[in-house]
């Protein structure tokens, strides 16, 4: 089946909460799946320790789960105003489908949840873009016809879905941000299918 990767890395689960909602808008485009990835913490003696599946929550990613997918949402916590290094550590071992080409002309966007509502959600989705533009993905970000923009008083941004998640990291997702996680899974899906349509 036809599916767009959502993957992403969370220390306390928000950004697992966000990843849900976005593979739920997918989902919303009929022939699409939505496929949950995650990737594993980083330390210096991960790969020694770190077993192949995880305790809990969705499989780890392979490079095939990108490789082979229509379209991709990437996912992370705002770590000092930029990604994750689990997940930038994945990035890094993709260098096969840049030299490929694997993934270029692919549509992809990002999300990301943060504690504090002016820490850093903007800085880390657009460098987050950076290595997909790299790769030659298609990047989507959110219009202001997802109205939601407009109106949130939480998470919520033109570059991706985002999320206020408080000083203890635990707020709940608010309406409007899992509206908009969502309607950036739609977004990603239905230009998968345009674009695979006019390429066929
Ligand atoms: C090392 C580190 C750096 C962080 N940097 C920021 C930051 O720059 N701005 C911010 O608002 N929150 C920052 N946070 C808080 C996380 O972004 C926030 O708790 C996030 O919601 C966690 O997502 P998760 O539940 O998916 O792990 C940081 C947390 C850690 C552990």
């Amino acid at each position: 089946m036809t599916y767009i990767l959502v993957l992403y890395y969370s220390r306390y689960g928000a950004t697992h909460e966000m990843a849900r909602q976005v593979a739920r808008g997918v989902e919303e485009v009929p022939g699409l799946q939505g496929r949950l990835r995650t990737v594993p913490a980083v330390s210096p003696v991960c790969e020694a320790v770190e077993d192949e599946i995880p305790a809990e929550g969705p499989p780890y990613a392979s490079i095939e789960d990108l490789s082979d997918c229509a379209g991709l949402a990437l996912g992370s916590p705002t770590r000092f105003g930029n990604m994750a290094a689990p997940l930038k550590y994945f990035l890094d071992r993709t260098s096969e489908l840049w030299l490929s080409g694997a993934l270029a002309g692919k549509p992809a966007g990002v999300f990301t949840s943060s504690s504090s509502l002016h820490g850093g959600q903007e800085t880390t989705l657009v460098t987050m873009m950076l290595p997909l533009l790299h790769q030659g993905m298609l990047i989507t970000g959110l219009p202001y016809t997802d109205t939601d923009l407009l109106h949130t008083a939480s998470g919520g941004t033109p570059y991706g879905p985002s999320h206020l998640a408080g000083a203890d990291s635990k707020l709940p997702l608010s309406d409007e941000e899992k509206r908009l996680c969502r309607a950036l899974g739609r977004r990603i899906a239905r230009t998968a299918v345009a674009l695979e349509r006019a390429a066929s």
